[in-house]
């Protein structure tokens, strides 16, 4: 039910910091450590590589997970779209290790892969928020993002969701191959709850960013650098989504190979500055659109903020970044559709769960 919520996604943006709370309570074992299954540990770790198989918002939140898995647990990842990795199918490994990242677990095009991954005999895993869902019954194993039901049509909740539990997975591997890591995870997932409580309480301001730069444009560009970029696709396609603004999300460098000719005045350009070493390059992107006209709202994090950014995000652990720097795209997204009178909840010619290929 919404309550007092005008719609389910506004409410769903605000569950945010009591699932990341959840999910620590449910990660966390008696003495502390990581709650997760000795075999879904030993399938990962046996692995020589993984793959990690999705669509839509659960592709972008696999963009995420791939960084958390290579730079926590040391193993290679590659991520695929779902409705294209059979016919654009890559040399698998020795040993490969599926993981289906899907909020559902009801995804036609998700399901193709893993019928045929198992009929040749590979290893699945199933990131879901429906336990007891096609995806987790039919894999090897599941885990559970426990966001709870997630009803709008634009995912938010599941996204950031399945990112902590990436975190979690990570770490636990790590731990177990002897990986000595500077990072806890629960602790840092309670940061990040904190962070996103602060967010969510700053409708008004993300409610002014949407009126002030998206409320006539027909386009919008989101950029970022280095794991700002595996963000930036994300806000791009909750914008497109539910405000029918056309959207596009990138790499700060490749401005230069393309897209600037499509800068013009008043072109809104949302730049996220959360990398510490890429601060300055894409702080420099911004500026040579600014210079065409566009109008940048410079979405940044304590610390690494300057006088002009609009939006400064509370300090994370740098591997969670994505966990705080969505939610203002998530609200600027709600916002700009309200505010066109988009239906927020089920935008048009899009389903919840998409169970045809
Ligand atoms: O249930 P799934 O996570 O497998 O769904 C995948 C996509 O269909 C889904 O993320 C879709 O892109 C959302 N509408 C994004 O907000």
């Amino acid at each position: 039910e919404k309550g007092t919520y005008p719609h389910f996604m506004l409410k769903e943006i605000d569950e945010q910091p009591f699932v990341m709370r959840n999910i620590i309570q449910k990660y966390q074992n008696e003495d502390g450590g990581l709650r997760i299954d000795a075999d879904i540990r030993e399938a990962v770790k046996t692995s020589d590589r993984i793959y990690i198989i999705a669509a839509g918002t659960s592709y972008h939140a696999g963009l995420v997970g791939k960084q958390l898995v290579e730079k926590l647990a040391n193993r290679p990842v590659e991520v695929h779209i779902s409705s294209e990795f059979l016919y654009n199918m890559p040399l698998l490994s020795e040993n490969p290790l599926f993981i289906f990242i899907s909020q559902s677990g009801e995804t036609a095009d998700s399901r193709g892969v893993l019928v045929e991954v198992k009929k040749q005999g590979h290893k699945a895993l199933t990131i879901t928020n429906v336990p007891g869902s096609t995806l987790s019954r039919e894999a090897d194993f599941t885990l559970h993002t426990y966001a709870g039901p997630e009803i709008a049509v634009a995912s938010t909740k599941a996204y950031t969701a399945q990112i902590a539990v990436f975190a979690i997975l990570a770490v636990d591997v790590a731990r177990s191959a002897g990986i000595e890591l500077d990072f806890d995870p629960l602790q840092e997932l309670g940061i990040v709850a904190n962070a996103m409580e602060v967010l969510t309480a700053q409708k008004e301001e993300m409610e002014k960013v949407a009126r002030d730069f998206l409320s006539v444009t027909r386009n919008a560009f989101f950029i970022g650098r280095a794991a700002d970029y595996f963000v930036v696709v994300e806000g791009a396609l909750k914008l497109k989504e539910i405000s029918y603004i056309q959207a596009e999300g990138f790499a700060g460098g490749e401005l230069k190979h393309g897209t600037i000719a499509l800068i013009e005045e008043g072109t809104p350009v949302f730049a996220l500055a959360t990398q510490e070493h890429v601060n300055l390059s894409i702080r420099g992107n911004a500026q040579e659109v600014e210079a065409r006209g566009a109008h940048v709202c410079t979405i940044s994090m304590e610390g690494m903020n300057e006088p002009e950014d609009q939006i400064v995000l509370p300090r994370v652990h740098e591997h969670l970044t994505a966990l705080a720097s969505v939610i203002p795209m998530q609200l600027i997204s709600y916002y700009a559709a309200l505010h066109r009178e988009c239906d927020v909840d089920k935008p048009r010619n899009l389903a919840k769960s998409v169970t045809v290929e």
